[in-house]
């Protein structure tokens, strides 16, 4: 079968950095059945062509997103999982196009599938970042990694900063690698404009949300990059609850060994 890929080489490039990240989000035991989505911005890497594109379908949006106009993306497919994706992204997603209004989009290529359930969180999010904050981030990443949600389950820890400031604590790289610490998103229920806006209010001043009782979800400029930080945290969780299973309270890093980090290496306040 044909695919949009055969003959545009960077999107291939980039979906094929889709499908590596999928593999790893499985292989963390982040990915039970179809937990998880992934959409990235390809509208750089597609070529003129593209808009001659015959639709499958054109479904409304539950807003207008305006910054998003005649923009591309790569998006998972609701229910496939990400094992599959990781094999064979096209069949376990596709791409879509939003309208020159913003409020709909159809799908193009490869097949007619339809895409995650989260996408009116996804668009809501590309939307933001590129209209309020200004910035041309490609990716939103959601997954379900199970040391991170667990801690979602203690009420302290929903308190603002305190679940970033206690991971930041566990290793140097975590305060490196995720600056700008770990959102907090009430429970909502999956898939709905509430939980997309209450994520948003959260991306003002975070990449990496914690969804209460649910997973985790970055924002960033590169797929790899993404997954890196929800890795991170991952590992600042297992290394907390690691410790708690040995029966002491971490000692943590202080305050003053974190913002040394910060001026040593520059990190964005
Ligand atoms: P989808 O299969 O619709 O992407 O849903 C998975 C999920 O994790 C919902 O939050
Ligand atoms: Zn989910």
């Amino acid at each position: 079968m044909n695919s949009i890929l055969d003959n545009n080489a960077a999107l291939a490039a980039q979906v094929s950095d889709i499908a590596e990240v999928a593999g790893y989000l499985w292989q963390r035991g982040w990915a039970e059945r179809n937990g998880g989505n992934i959409s990235v911005n390809v509208t750089e890497l597609m070529d003129k062509s593209a808009n001659n594109l015959l639709a499958f379908a054109q479904v409304q949006l539950p807003g207008t997103f305006k910054a998003l106009a005649n923009n591309f993306f790569y998006v998972t497919g609701t229910g496939k999982r990400m094992r599959y994706v990781a094999a064979k992204p096209m069949e376990n997603g596709c791409i879509i196009r939003i309208n020159a209004s913003g409020d709909a989009y159809d799908i193009i290529a490869d097949n007619n599938i339809a895409p995650t359930s989260e996408l009116p969180s996804h668009i809501s999010m590309h939307n933001y970042m590129r209209a309020v904050k200004g910035r041309n981030t490609k990716v939103v990443c959601h997954t379900h990694p199970t040391d991170l949600v667990a801690l979602t389950h203690k009420k302290e820890f929903l308190e603002p900063n305190v679940l970033g400031h206690l991971l930041w604590s566990m290793i140097p790289e975590t305060r490196i690698i995720v600056p700008l610490g770990l959102g907090i998103v009430p429970y909502n229920v999956p898939g709905t404009m509430n939980l997309a806006n209450a994520t948003i209010e959260q991306l003002d001043k975070h990449d990496v949300v914690m969804w209460e009782k649910h997973g985790c979800l970055a924002v960033g400029d590169d797929i790899i990059e993404t997954f890196d930080m929800i890795d991170t945290l991952s590992k600042s969780a297992q290394i907390y609850l690691c410790a708690k299973q040995a029966g002491f309270e971490p000692e943590c890093m202080s305050k003053t060994q974190m913002d040394e980090l910060a001026v040593y290496f520059k990190l964005p306040e």
